[in-house]
């Protein structure tokens, strides 16, 4: 762990960033699901879901970059690449080959 100003105990920093990367696999993860589902998406609601699933990866990016910051900030790494997200992650595999907007819509329902 990297030397910070915090005056957290580094115990309590540990085990925080150790949640903060989890919770930072997740999102990279569910940001990156959404644009799988942003760019494949195809039928009849395909302008409204495309448009819908580029949103709300910008809306969780934002929420990566917060959760990756607070991680460095108390004096951690963070797990930013594909192969940390990887091992990390608790969502389930997105399903690669649907595309119809409604079963990208039950697939987000089931993250
Ligand atoms: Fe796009």
């Amino acid at each position: 762990m990297f030397e910070t100003r915090n005056d957290l105990s580094a115990d309590t920093r540990t085990e925080v960033i150790r949640l903060l990367n989890a919770r930072l696999a997740d999102a990279i993860d569910l940001a990156l699901q959404t644009k799988h589902a942003h760019w494949n998406v195809k039928g009849p609601n395909f302008i409204a879901l495309h448009e819908l699933f580029d949103q709300i990866a910008e809306q969780i990016e934002a929420h990566v970059d917060g959760i990756a910051e607070r991680v460095t900030a108390l004096g951690g790494t963070a797990g930013g690449t594909l192969a940390a997200v990887s091992r990390t992650t608790t969502l389930k595999a997105y399903p690669e080959q649907i595309v119809e907007g409604a079963a990208h819509l039950e697939a987000r329902r089931h993250r």
